[in-house]
């Protein structure tokens, strides 16, 4: 397969052309998994899969995390359809607040946050709705020797209050008094609405990676001020343009991406433009254990 990858920048993505029964053919599994670890993000151009392809694909990588529509014998579909037409999504405008802040998928749980996530293009917005990626492996072995290790010691408080702020910094109490109350709904549902992480997450690997976001509350046990100066400043750090790729989407694009080795977020588009997406996750498998809780 080797042959057939083709980075997309230096630092992350590679995109892979190949005909859809190679790529659903369980024996690419492994190879694609190791491109994956390696390249962050990969693009299987215009492809064209069907849910049913996409789904085959996904679980021959993993175990797919239902998000899709509720069936009527209680289970839940695999694909979830990601669109602001109100009449498919009636939370449209919220989703969108919610995914152009930069984000690793799933970080208020306990649990492993979801390992990889793939997206199918449907249909196009004719301006925006461009997805971007950063490499927060790359983010972490470019600090310089000495904040690497200070970084390590350090923990982070995750919240879905900190998600909702970072795109309503002045809410109305009546958003706060809903903020609380869907926190309330997922602790309830057996979810976390708060969890604390490691900033610097040691992967089984071996290799690091920073641990950040839109739903970084503070940094636990110092002033908030030099908390906020300090993900401000990370965060720069980590979305910096050499680390970065930006994807322009062509119809029956396949993207996947490394959700435990890169952050992501949308370029806002208009809610009526159409822009359509078919998506799948699979479970996580790795909990974000610090350098200090690994051994
Ligand atoms: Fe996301």
């Amino acid at each position: 397969m080797s042959g057939r990858v083709v980075p997309l920048t230096p630092r992350i993505g590679a995109k892979i052309p190949m005909r859809r029964e190679e790529l659903l053919d369980p024996s690419f599994a492994d190879e694609c998994l190791a491109a994956l670890e390696r390249y962050g993000v990969l693009l299987f151009p215009q492809i064209g899969l069907s849910d049913e392809d996409q789904v085959t694909f996904s679980k021959n990588l993993g175990e797919i995390i239902p998000m899709g529509p509720m069936r009527a014998d209680g289970t839940q579909e695999a694909v979830y359809k990601i669109t602001l037409d109100p009449q498919e999504n009636p939370s449209g405008a919220e989703y969108l607040k919610a995914t152009i802040a930069w984000h690793i998928d799933g970080l208020f749980d306990d649990g492993p946050p979801a390992k990889a996530t793939m997206l199918s293009a449907r249909r196009l917005s004719a301006t925006g709705g461009q997805t971007e990626f950063c490499n927060t492996y790359a983010a972490y072995e470019d600090l310089p020797e000495a904040e690497r290790q200070h970084y390590e010691s350090l923990r982070v408080v995750h919240s879905l209050e900190a998600s909702n702020r970072s795109t309503n910094p002045n809410p109305t109490p009546e958003e706060q008094a809903s903020w609380h109350a869907a926190e309330a709904r997922r602790e309830r549902s057996g979810r976390r609405g708060r969890s604390e992480h490691p900033l610097v997450w040691r992967h089984r690997s071996g290799r690091k990676s920073l641990v950040l976001g839109m739903t970084v509350d503070h940094v636990a046990g110092i002033p908030e001020a030099e908390s906020r100066a300090l993900i401000e400043t990370l965060t720069a750090h980590a979305t910096r343009p050499e680390i970065v790729y930006r994807h322009e989407w062509q119809l029956g694009d396949l993207l996947m991406w490394d959700n435990c080795g890169v952050m992501h977020r949308a370029i806002p588009y208009p809610p009526d433009s159409g822009r359509l997406m078919h998506r799948t996750t699979l479970y996580g498998l790795e909990r974000i254990e610090g350098v200090q809780s690994a051994s």
